[in-house]
């Protein structure tokens, strides 16, 4: 019997509705979560992301009609979790730091098996701060399933699209798309294109949300309904097969004779999603300056202190530039939030080269960067009377409260660019101190 596929149009800034699907016709149970029986035989269960007393505004769980329950599989033992680190406390250097695309793998290997970790901050155990992987892949999830308790993780593709197959659906992402898999959802990825690159975060901390606009009004950035949660969709399957969990930093595996994504019914608001980053309504100044990256913030994670994000996820997308007397591109700066830049497409219009699509770059607390020279020329000359359309681009940044710590196999990675600050090298001195 072939199943409904698609999307339902989520939500996310208030979370006050509530998605509802089902695969089968009546397998979701009427106005009771978990009744003495449910249709069709399947088993109730609550899948919680938020303290159960949080707030209603803040509140998200969902409610899954399934096959077995969760619980239904083998002991867990550690496995080698391969170049995924989990712990940044490491010496880490001041220094701007870039890195080259990472290459494809040569032997097989899964999506899971892809990570590399570049950066991070916080705790897994302490439910605090991030941890920033690449991934590349040229094989989908055979025979195993995964889930990360330390977070949720939200995946960036660069390169070759991903088949995210869920436990409450299935979430086609490409390239200027991206995906949120809730800490604790299970899901395997397919690979329709055979290869695929791009990044992802791991989010330790409070969930990502929509951010408020104030000023800018109602309308403006993401927009909620652009947001897609997909439809239920189960997979019946017996068999040997393997559960690999992420819990604490490390990897664990469990034998499962089943598939795990055997979820016919759902509802709640706990659920996972996926944006395409086209969709973004850009705002920039229409008079000078340019604007702090702010502006273009899609999705942030709050912490504890009012108007400060853990994590912010921003992208430079195709814009006009129209500030007028004004130096255009990203000015010379530091900050005490650190960033990570990723490209997924085109060029970025603060560099004139180094950074291509699927490279790197970190620029940690306080680190001075900014446009390289080549860059600053063009734009100091600019004529600035008339609008500029940056096209061709897509560019992000995931931005941090807390110091990246780059792993020990970052810094040492071959595709660090050692020769970065060469970039900056060629910025001559203009001073005259007569008019
Ligand atoms: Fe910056």
């Amino acid at each position: 019997m072939s199943q409904p596929t698609g999307y339902q149009s989520a939500y996310l800034s208030g979370f006050g509705n509530e998605f509802a699907t089902e695969a089968l016709p009546g397998a979701l149970p009427q106005h009771r979560n978990s009744p003495q029986r449910v249709a069709y035989g399947l088993y109730a269960e609550q899948l919680s992301g938020t303290a159960f007393t949080a707030p209603r505004s803040h509140n998200r769980r969902s409610w899954l009609y399934r096959i077995r329950p969760a619980a239904v599989h083998g002991a867990f033992a550690a496995i080698d979790a391969g170049r995924i680190a989990s712990r940044f406390d490491t010496p880490a250097p001041p220094d701007q730091l870039r890195w080259s695309p990472l290459p494809m793998p040569e032997a097989p290997t899964d999506f899971i098996d892809g990570w590399v970790t570049m950066a991070g901050n916080g705790s897994a155990q302490a439910m605090t701060g991030c941890a920033i992987h690449l991934y590349a892949a040229n094989r989908s999830m055979q025979g195993r399933y995964f889930y990360s308790a330390d977070g949720e993780l939200l995946v960036v593709p660069q390169q070759g699209r991903l088949a995210i197959h869920t436990e409450l659906g299935l979430l086609d992402v490409e390239p200027h798309e991206i995906a949120v898999i809730p800490r604790g959802l299970r899901f395997r990825v397919a690979l329709p294109d055979g290869q695929a690159r791009g990044y992802i975060c791991e989010n330790f901390g409070a969930l990502l949300q929509l951010p408020d606009l104030g000023p800018i009004g109602a309308n403006g950035l993401a927009n909620p309904r652009d947001f897609l949660t997909p439809v239920a969709r189960y997979e019946d399957l017996e068999g040997d097969f393997e559960l690999v969990a992420k819990f604490c930093g490390g990897l664990w595996r469990a034998e499962i004779k089943h598939s795990p994504l055997d979820v016919v019914a759902w509802h709640g608001n706990y659920a996972p999603y996926k944006y395409d980053l086209r969709h973004f309504n850009t705002i920039g100044s229409v008079s000078y300056d340019h604007p702090d990256p702010s502006i273009f913030l899609v999705l942030h994670a709050p912490s504890d202190t009012p108007g400060v994000s853990t994590l912010d996820f921003v992208i430079f997308p195709p814009r006009w530039l129209a500030g007028e007397d004004t130096f255009r591109p990203p000015w010379f700066h530091r900050n005490v939030s650190s960033e990570f830049m990723g490209l997924i497409h085109g060029a970025y219009d603060a560099k004139a080269d180094g950074f291509n699509p699927g490279g790197s770059s970190l620029h940690n607390c306080m680190s001075g960067h900014g446009p390289d020279a080549a860059t600053f020329d063009k734009a100091s000359a600019a004529d600035t009377a008339q609008p500029h359309k940056v096209r061709d681009t897509m560019a992000f940044m995931f931005e941090t409260r807390n110091v990246l710590v780059p792993t020990p196999s970052a810094l040492a990675s071959p595709q660090r660019q050692g020769d970065y600050q060469r970039c900056w090298a060629g910025i001559g001195k203009h001073f005259r101190p007569t008019p």
